[in-house]
């Protein structure tokens, strides 16, 4: 019997190296040649400002020394992703100064959420672009760079990607605190909010599966971050920030939130499995705030609930009529009340809504390596398919 009982150690000895030679292979970096971002303010290099009026300075006086589209001292998660994959800044496709779209382009809009808002961004301050407006923008972005970048060429050829990068492309998404917050801001109770979390990842699941359908194939999903820890979530319901975790945070808002991840899971879970040619990360950006948080002491940061760039002093200095930037009456005259803190590379919270640089920094640092995510990829390696799940 030993014959047979060898060729099976053999046999055995040789699906183990096919195993670690595929493993090995499934190491190579993906180069990306362009990235495709969908989402609201976490990640809005422009849109909303381009179209409602522009973020005011202090934004952007860490980085790139003026006011460039972004609610940030400096630059936001997005930015240094673009950065790690050798990629430029994405511009914003409603940005129509000066932008390049040759290696990707940014839907994303301060305000956006997965589902259409029944109020008006006068009103509410929640952007009409919801993540469908953004895919119709992106079908068009399609079509119209295509046909232009063919027909018109020349310029258009420096300015437009090729054919081939759509499929080639990562597609990022990080939406869904807006679709949370509209709801305790009209002062919803977490059940009636839980309760349209699965018509929300019906939505997102529609609007990946028309992107695939476009031709995407590599998807990388950020949860949403823990709402209750930042100042705007606490001042407008106070009621919700009576009770706290250890890290100040709120907890009803925080527990929406993890709920909203675990759907999200779940949801993209099932995506990988009904798209087996197409690879999807889930990225629990939450964790990685929540850490940076809870151990904003320990890291040698300021109190992360104090808005850097805010106004009216108090426990979290923001005020929700005077934003970054903004301007109060004294004795009849405009003046500027929003101003940024001293050192915002000490600060977790740029303004109020908003991280700083420095906490985007963290976040990206926390995220890119892939210990976050699952399936646990490093970013740069996030087109690898995944099997046995
Ligand atoms: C907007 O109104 C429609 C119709 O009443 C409703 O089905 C939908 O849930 C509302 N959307 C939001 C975001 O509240
Ligand atoms: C894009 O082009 C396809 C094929 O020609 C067409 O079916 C689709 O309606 C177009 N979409 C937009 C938004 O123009
Ligand atoms: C747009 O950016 C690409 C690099 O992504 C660069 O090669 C190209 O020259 C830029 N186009 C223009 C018109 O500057
Ligand atoms: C929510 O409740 C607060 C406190 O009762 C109230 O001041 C506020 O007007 C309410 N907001 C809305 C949108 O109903
Ligand atoms: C506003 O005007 C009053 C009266 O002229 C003056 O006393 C006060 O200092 C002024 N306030 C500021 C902030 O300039």
């Amino acid at each position: 019997m030993a014959p047979p009982c060898a060729t099976a150690v053999v046999a055995a000895v040789v699906v183990l190296v096919l195993v670690l030679q595929v493993s090995v292979d499934a190491g190579a970096d993906c180069r990306f040649p362009a990235v495709f971002n969908f989402g609201d303010s976490n990640s809005d290099t422009g849109g909303l400002s381009a179209t409602f009026g522009a973020a005011p300075p202090p934004n952007g006086r860490t980085f790139f020394g003026m006011p460039v589209g972004r609610y940030c001292d400096g630059r936001l998660v997005i930015d240094f992703i673009a950065e790690s994959l050798g990629l430029p800044y994405l511009s914003a496709y409603l940005n129509s100064i000066g932008s390049n779209f040759t290696q990707g382009a940014n839907f994303a809009t301060a305000g956006s959420s997965i589902r259409r808002q029944n109020t008006s961004l006068f009103l509410s301050g929640f952007s009409p672009i919801s993540l469908d407006v953004q895919s119709w923008e992106f079908e068009q972005f399609i079509n119209r760079s295509q046909f232009v970048y063919n027909n018109k060429g020349g310029i258009y050829r420096e300015l437009l990607p090729k054919a081939e990068y759509f499929s080639q492309a990562l597609y990022t998404f990080d939406i869904g605190q807006n679709d949370i917050t509209t709801g305790f801001f009209i002062n919803m109770t977490s059940e009636q909010v839980l309760a349209y979390i699965p018509d929300l990842m019906e939505r997102l699941t529609n609007i990946i599966q028309n992107v695939y359908g476009l031709g995407g194939r590599y998807f990388w999903i950020h949860n949403t971050g823990p709402i209750g820890c930042l100042p705007y979530a606490m001042v407008h319901r106070p009621d919700l920030a009576v009770v706290k975790d250890g890290a100040g945070c709120s907890v009803a808002y925080n527990t929406v939130a993890q709920l909203f991840n675990q759907r999200l899971k779940e949801t993209v879970a099932h995506l990988r499995k009904t798209h087996a040619d197409a690879a999807f990360t889930y990225v629990d950006v939450y964790s990685a705030k929540y850490k940076l948080i809870s151990d904003a002491k320990k890291l040698g940061l300021d109190d992360p609930m104090l808005t850097c760039c805010g106004y009216g002093g108090g426990r979290y200095n923001f005020d929700d009529k005077v934003g970054c930037g903004g301007k109060v009456k004294v004795n009849g005259t405009w003046v500027v009340a929003g101003k940024s803190c001293d050192d915002p590379l000490k600060r977790v919270s740029w303004d109020g809504v908003h991280f700083t640089e420095a906490a985007n920094k963290f976040v990206f640092d926390q995220i890119a390596g892939g210990k976050l995510s699952d399936p646990p990829v490093p970013l740069r390696q996030a087109c690898q398919i995944s099997r046995g799940q």
